[in-house]
C-alpha cells in the first residue's frame, strides 16, 4: 500500500511519521514565498504549453486556479498544515484539488530542487530593492542633516581621544559614504544572483523539450544559469547578501555607539527625542537610547544568521541536501531586522537635535589644534618631525601650568621656537584649523559643501 497522502507517496508502504512530519516541515515559514511561487508556477505552466508539454487550455485552466489560489492565500482563505510540508507541497495540493488530474502535469520538467532557489531569488530579488529605498531615503536625512548643520564644529576622536576639530557635516557624511557602499554591494549581488534557476529540474536537468529562455524572459532574468548543478546545490547568493546585510547592521551599530555616547550627560552632544527614547521603571530622571541600543544588539543577530548560512553550507556534497532547507530562517531574519532597523533609525536620527554649543565647547579643549601648529612650522620650513617635537614641548608647558593653547602669548610661542609670529593666534582657533582643510575629502567647510553638490547632483537634486 502506497502513502496515499503525499505526492511522492508510490514507493512508500508506511505512512509518515506525525513526528517526522513535523520535524521536516518548513510551511511555517516558508508559506511567505507563497506568491513567488506561484509566479514562477504560472510562467513555468506558460512555458510547458508553448513547448507542447501541455495543451494550451491545461495550461490556462492551471494558470487561472493558481490565480484564484493566490487570492485566496491574500485573503486568508487557505490554511496551511504540517502534512504539506512546504510551500511548493500546499500549493500543488491545492491546485490538484480545484484541477484534477490537470493540476498534476504542472510538475513536469521541475523538481522542488529548482523551485525553491527560484522563490528564494524572486524573493530577495524584490526585498533587496526595498532595502534600497530604504538605505537612500537614510542617506537623503544624512545629507539634509549635513546641510542644516554646516556650521557645527565638533571634537574629531582617534582612540576615542580628542584628536582634531571636524565639522559634523564631515561626520554624517563619513556615514553616508559607508551607506553608499552598502547600496552598491546590494546591487551587485542583485545583479549576480538575478539569473533563472528553472529547468535545472533536480539536479541534471530534464529531458523534455523545456525552453528556459521563454521562462526567463516571463520571469525577467536577464540570463539563464548555465549550470543545473551549481543551480541546485549553491546558496552563494544568500551568504553574499547575509553579509551585506551584516555590513549595514555593522555600520548602523556603530552610528548608534556613538549617539548613545553623545546623548549621556557627559557627552551632551545629542538630545534623541522623547519619542525614540524610553524611560526607566525605578528611576524616575532616566530617558534611555533603547532604539540605539536595540539597533546594536541586532546586530549580533545578522552576524549570527551569517554564520548560520556559512557553517550550513561547508562540506556538503553535491548537489542539493535537505539541509538546505535551513537557509531560509536566517535568511528572512536578515532581511527583516536590516529593513525594521534601517527604517527605524531613519526616523529616530531625522528627530534627533545636536547641541552645536557642547560641541564646539568640547573641541576647544584637548589641544586639538596642536597638529596646526606643527603644521603651521612645517610652512616655515621647520622638518615635521622637529615641529612635532616643539609642539609636543608646548603641550607639556600648558599642562604643566594649566593653560591651553590661546591663553599662551607670542612670546611664551617664541620661546619654543623663534619663527612663530602673531598669525599663530590664528591657526589655533579651530574655524581656522577646519577650513583650511580644503582638500577633496578634508573637513572644511569648502570641501564638505563641494561633496554635498556632488552628491545632489548624482542624486538629481540641484
Ligand atoms: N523545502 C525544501 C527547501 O527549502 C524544498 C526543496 C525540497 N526538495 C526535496 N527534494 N526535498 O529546501
Amino acid at each position: 500500500m502506497a502513502n496515499p497522502k503525499k505526492v511522492w507517496g508510490g514507493r512508500f508502504q508506511k505512512p509518515t511519521a506525525k513526528s517526522v512530519e513535523k520535524f521536516t516541515a518548513s510551511i511555517h515559514f516558508d508559506k511567505r514565498l507563497y506568491s513567488y511561487d506561484i509566479e514562477g508556477s504560472i510562467a513555468h505552466a506558460t512555458m510547458l504549453a508553448s513547448q507542447g508539454i501541455v495543451a494550451k487550455e491545461e495550461a490556462v485552466k492551471i494558470t487561472l486556479a493558481l490565480k484564484s489560489i493566490l487570492q485566496d492565500i491574500d485573503q486568508g482563505k487557505i490554511t496551511f498544515n504540517l502534512s504539506d510540508e512546504d510551500i511548493h507541497m500546499a500549493i500543488e495540493r491545492e491546485l490538484i484539488l480545484r484541477t484534477g488530474e490537470t493540476g498534476g502535469k504542472l510538475h513536469a520538467a521541475r523538481s522542488r530542487n529548482d523551485q525553491i532557489v527560484l522563490d528564494v531569488r524572486l524573493f530577495l530579488r524584490s526585498e533587496i530593492d526595498n532595502i534600497l529605498k530604504v538605505l537612500n531615503a537614510l542617506q537623503s536625512q544624512l545629507v539634509m542633516l549635513a546641510k542644516s548643520e554646516i556650521k557645527t564644529i565638533m571634537p574629531g576622536y582617534t582612540h576615542m581621544q580628542k584628536a582634531q576639530p571636524v565639522l559634523l557635516s564631515h561626520y554624517l557624511l563619513a556615514f553616508w559614504e559607508m551607506f553608499a557602499r552598502d547600496t552598491e554591494r546590494l546591487s551587485d549581488c542583485k545583479n549576480r544572483f538575478n539569473v533563472l534557476p528553472l529547468g535545472a529540474a533536480a539536479l541534471a536537468g530534464t529531458s523534455l523539450p523545456i525552453d528556459r529562455q521563454q521562462t526567463a524572459k516571463y520571469l525577467n532574468f536577464p540570463r539563464i544559469s548555465p549550470n543545473s548543478m551549481d543551480t541546485v546545490a549553491d546558496r552563494d547568493f544568500i551568504a553574499e547578501f547575509v553579509f551585506t546585510a551584516s555590513l549595514i547592521m555593522m555600520h548602523l551599530s556603530r552610528f548608534c555607539e556613538d549617539l548613545i555616547l553623545w546623548s549621556s550627560d557627559e557627552f551632551g552632544f545629542v538630545e534623541i527625542s522623547d519619542a525614540y527614547t524610553t524611560g526607566s521603571s525605578i528611576m524616575p530622571q532616566k530617558k534611555n537610547p533603547d532604539v540605539a541600543e536595540l539597533i546594536r544588539g541586532k546586530t549580533a543577530r545578522v552576524y549570527g544568521d551569517l554564520f548560520a548560512i556559512m557553517t550550513l553550507l561547508k562540506g556538503l556534497p553535491m548537489t542539493y541536501n535537505r539541509d538546505l532547507q535551513e537557509d531560509k530562517e536566517p535568511l528572512f531574519d536578515a532581511v527583516d531586522t536590516v529593513k525594521d532597523c534601517l527604517t527605524i533609525f531613519t526616523e529616530m536620527i531625522s528627530e534627533t537635535k545636536f547641541n552645536s554649543a557642547r560641541m564646539y565647547k568640547a573641541a576647544s579643549g584637548g589641544f586639538s589644534t596642536a597638529t596646526d601648529i606643527a603644521e603651521y612650522l612645517v610652512k616655515k620650513d621647520v622638518p615635521f618631525r622637529q615641529s612635532h617635537e616643539i609642539v609636543g614641548k608646548i603641550v607639556a608647558y600648558c599642562l604643566k601650568n594649566e593653560k591651553s593653547l590661546d591663553q599662551l602669548s607670542l612670546q611664551d610661542y617664541q620661546r619654543f621656537y623663534k619663527g612663530f609670529s602673531a598669525d599663530i593666534q590664528e591657526y589655533i582657533k579651530l574655524e581656522k584649523a577646519v577650513n583650511s582643510r580644503k582638500h577633496i575629502g578634508g573637513t572644511g567647510t569648502a570641501a564638505v559643501m563641494g561633496r554635498i553638490k556632488e552628491i545632489e547632483k548624482k542624486s538629481g537634486k540641484k
